[in-house]
């Protein structure tokens, strides 16, 4: 019987990077600019670099990264945004919490992300309806993969709506020549600690190309202060910083991100090349690369593969049981069974398998082996 296996390894990773980890906490802990010390401004500025955008404001997690922008374009009461049903609450959450309406929109089954046509669809029907008035869509990089930014950028700016990209599990990935961050005009993600790149707590950051954006973001981070001057309130804000800690260790993470990222990548192919035929995958777009958080199939024998899968010591997930349609808060704003079916179905059918940093090759021949088997 083998060890059971952990679904993500952050201890293997802490182990790899501790010497310079520690050493850039301990710099915090000396110098004690615990909140906007020097190495969030550092921080900030190699993620620019990274993701090729002039602006990076880090928050305090991927919720606020979605909120902020939100909040600075005034969405609120008899606001529509659209987003996809599969996806986690946090982006049909904070649109609720402004006071907006979210409207559920299907997924392509293809590549798991929001419908070009069906969100069209959707904002026309929301016209035609005329109790919301349609200001923004949420496009979620479910599973790292980045969304179609070139036909929903597109439906944006004919419908001028504000277009967010939801990218709190693909930070690192890329679509045509450009890196998630600068594939739409605000992006948001999530260091989360079991995100590709996880902070150590919670944390998040924005990006855009737009410099005044970017000044309203940092003000309303900082409960809507003026930039040159904390005690001059200009807006309503939030208290949404990232702390210093986080942004050391962040840091250090960045410097390792390309090889890790690089690494899930050779994760995945192996996966791709081991698993059998009978499992589905997401189709890997020609001119993108994931960013790998997860690693998910489809089967419709779903749950007897998490069981046997279990039985040998390997962990999975599902993400998500269920789409927000279909969730109990969420339930008012969605048109009931039947109204999604991609969503719906693949809720049923997707499974999540040990993917991380520090996974081996031989590992996840032996987790292939033990799917192979539990279908056969
Ligand atoms: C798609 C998606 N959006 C938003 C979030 C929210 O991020 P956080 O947990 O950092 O607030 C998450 C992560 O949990 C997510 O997966």
């Amino acid at each position: 019987m083998n060890a059971p296996l952990p679904f993500i390894d952050l201890q293997a990773q802490y182990r790899r990077l501790k010497p310079a980890i520690d050493a850039r906490v301990m710099r915090v802990l000396e110098h004690g600019k615990f909140i906007l010390g020097p190495e969030v401004g550092e921080l900030e500025a190699a993620l620019s670099a990274f993701c090729g955008v002039r602006e990076t404001v880090t928050v305090a997690s991927g919720t606020e990264a979605l909120r902020i922008p939100m909040m600075a374009e005034g969405i609120g009461p008899g606001d529509a945004v659209f987003l996809p049903a599969f996806t986690y609450t946090a982006t049909a959450e904070v649109p609720c919490a402004l006071g907006a309406e979210p409207v559920f929109v299907d997924v392509d089954p293809r590549s798991y992300n929001l419908d070009p046509a069906a969100l069209a669809r959707a904002i026309a029907a929301t016209r035609a309806e005329g109790r919301l008035r349609p200001r923004a869509v949420v496009a979620v990089d479910l599973f790292g993969l980045p969304a179609d930014y070139e036909a929903i950028g597109e439906t944006c700016r004919r419908e001028g709506l504000f277009l967010l990209s939801d990218a709190a599990q693909s930070f690192g990935a890329s679509r045509g020549n450009r890196r998630v961050g600068a594939l739409a005009p605000a992006t948001a993600t999530s260091f989360f600690p079991a995100k590709p790149l996880g902070a150590y707590g919670d944390g998040g950051a924005i990006f855009t190309d737009d410099a005044a954006k970017a000044d309203i973001y940092r003000s309303i981070r900082f409960h809507g202060s003026n930039n040159a001057d904390r005690y001059e309130i200009e807006r309503i804000g939030t208290n949404g910083r990232l702390d210093t800690i986080q942004a050391a260790i962040l840091a250090v993470k960045l410097e390792a991100y390309p090889a890790e990222l690089a690494h899930r990548g050779a994760v995945a192919a192996r996966y791709d090349e081991r698993l059998p035929a009978a499992v589905r995958r997401p189709a890997r777009e020609a001119g993108s690369a994931s960013a790998w958080p997860l690693y998910v199939v489809e089967t419709p024998r779903r749950d007897a593969v998490k069981a046997a899968l279990q039985r040998q010591g390997i962990p999975t997930a599902i993400y998500y049981p269920k789409p927000m349609h279909f969730q109990p808060a969420y339930a008012r704003h969605g048109k009931g069974p039947g109204s999604l079916p991609v969503s719906e179905a693949l809720c049923a059918r997707v499974l999540a398998l040990p993917m991380h940093s520090d996974l081996d090759l031989a590992t996840v021949d032996r987790i292939c082996a033990a799917v192979a088997e539990a279908l056969a």
